[in-house]
This record gives structure tokens, sequence and C-alpha cells, in this order.
């Protein structure tokens, strides 16, 4: 974008391409897509929530390319379980980056429902991110500097603004409290980070991902630094969000053990899924 007269306008399309997403949402959130299947000669519907198609990415290491995505097409459907696995380095933790708009395709396109979302712009992406998707990471990305409770609150900072948020703020300490119930942490609220285990960091992060009530969670090896145990836990309360909550659930590893645990697994190979 060369111009501010080019932002704005912009802003004002991603603004409004965001309520017809929000209008969707009423209406359960996912697209119907008629493809026409030859062999039943007639339209087939097919439902999705999120959608990469044709997507391709390379990075630049000076004067190299790396080719990391190179015409990837998926669907996912609402209240689907998906994995995606792949060696390390194949390019998972790029896509899930791609889907959650923190990053742009260099060609292809990402759909939510039937929402265009990777051209939108900034301020849009941005509440995309806030509102709609949760993330969670291997490294949790909590702030050290605050404790559990202070997490998991931030994104309702970050949503409400300062005044909105205190006006709101024993709703939304309650909100917080129970979904760091829900992932057995009623006893760590006041713990920082650093006195906290890997697997509690991990729960604090999925109440943090979860407090906005996000239609879509992208979690990228959310059990790569824990032990089984603690590994175990975390997919298990991913399961039960999936299962009680329908949420819709992406989660990219390179653990197929992990993976083998979704309703259903893809994989991700030179750049393509397979
Ligand atoms: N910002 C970047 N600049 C250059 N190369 C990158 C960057 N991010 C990732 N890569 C390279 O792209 C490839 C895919 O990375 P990534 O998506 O993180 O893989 P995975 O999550 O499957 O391990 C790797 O070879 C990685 O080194
Ligand atoms: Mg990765």
């Amino acid at each position: 974008m060369s111009s501010s007269t080019s932002q704005a306008t912009d802003d004002s399309t991603g603004q409004s391409a965001l309520q017809t997403t929000e209008n969707r949402h009423s209406e359960g959130g996912s697209h119907i897509l008629n493809t026409w299947n030859a062999d039943e000669n007639s339209f087939q519907e097919s439902f999705f929530q999120i959608a990469a198609r044709g997507v391709h990415k390379k990075y630049h290491k000076g004067a190299n390319e790396i080719p990391v995505l190179q015409g990837v097409d998926i669907e996912i459907r609402e209240g689907e379980f998906l994995a995606i696995v792949g060696q390390s380095g194949c390019g998972k933790s790029t896509l899930l980056h791609l889907m959650g708009t923190l990053d742009r395709p260099d060609a292809g396109e990402i759909y939510l429902a039937d929402n265009r979302i990777d051209n939108l712009p900034a301020s849009a992406r941005d509440r995309l991110r806030n509102e709609t998707f949760g993330l969670i990471f291997q490294f949790y990305h909590l702030l050290p500097e605050l404790n559990a409770l202070g997490n998991v609150l931030l994104p309702l900072m970050i949503r409400h603004g300062f005044f909105g948020y205190l006006r709101n703020r024993r709703d939304f300490r309650k909100r917080a409290k129970a979904l760091l119930d829900k992932v057995r942490l009623s006893h760590r609220l006041r713990h920082k980070p650093r006195e906290l285990s890997g697997g509690e960091m991990q729960r604090t992060a999925i109440a943090r991902a979860l407090i906005n009530q996000p239609r879509v969670l992208l979690a990228d090896e959310p059990t790569g630094n824990l032990d089984r145990v603690a590994g175990q836990e975390i997919i298990e309360i991913l399961r039960n969000l999936n299962a009680s909550e329908n949420l819709t659930i992406v989660m990219v590893t390179h653990d197929e053990k992990i993976a083998q645990q979704a309703d259903r697994t893809v994989r991700l190979v030179e750049g393509r899924i397979e």
C-alpha cells in the first residue's frame, strides 16, 4: 500500500469483509461449496470453515530462495479436529501462520467461510487473530511479567480497550477463572510463567486462546516441548474442547502418535498436501 488514502480505502473494505464474516458466524460459519461430481452427474455440497487454495510461500535467505509451500490446497470443516503432519522444516508452521493471518502467501488464497482473509488490511487481520482465531504455540509465548490470570485476560484488554476492560472487569475475571478451571489451573491463578511447569504454561496458553471465544483454534506443535504425560493431557483438553464446544482445531505436529488422536490427518510433503 503506497499512500494513506489507499490504506483508508482498503481498511473500510476490510471492515465490511469482517462484517460479512460475523454474519456468516450466526448462520453456522460454514461456506457451502457446490462442486460438480461427474460420476454422480450432480452437484455435491461440501462445507468448509477454513480453506487454503493454491498457496505458495517462499523465503529469501541472502541471494537464495527457499521454496516452502508450493501449491497447498486444503479444506477444514467446522467442528473438525485436523492434524497436519510432516517432517521438521517442511513448512507446517508456515502454513499455520498463513491460515491464522500472521503472514501472507506469495500466491493463492486463504478463506474463512466464504470470505477471503489473506488480503485483508493489517487492522482487520489483527481483529481476526484476536476474535476469530485462537493460537497456541510450542513455546507458549506467555508474557513473563503477568501471572496466569493476567495472561488469560490480556486478549480481552486488547479487544475492549482499557476502559472497556475496566467496565466489565468482574465478568471478564469470572470468565478467565472459569477457563483456567477448565484446564485445571484454579490453584495456579497467581503464578507467573516461570513458576509453572511446561504443561501448566501450555494450559494457560489454551485458556488465553479461548478467552475471546474463537471459532478456530490453530495449534503449532502444542506438545512439542512436553513429556508424554503432559503432552497427552494437552491433547485430551483439545479433544474435549472439540467435542463439547464443536471447536474447529487445526494442529500441526511432526509426532505421528499425537497426530493419530485427531479426527483426520493430512501430510505436508514437498510443499503440498498429499
Ligand atoms: N523467516 C524465515 N526466513 C527464512 N527461512 C525460513 C523462515 N521461516 C522458516 N524458514 C524456512 O522454511 C522452512 C519451513 O519452516 P517451518 O514452516 O518453520 O517448518 P516446520 O514448522 O514444518 O518445521 C524451513 O526450511 C525453515 O528453515
Ligand atoms: Mg514448526
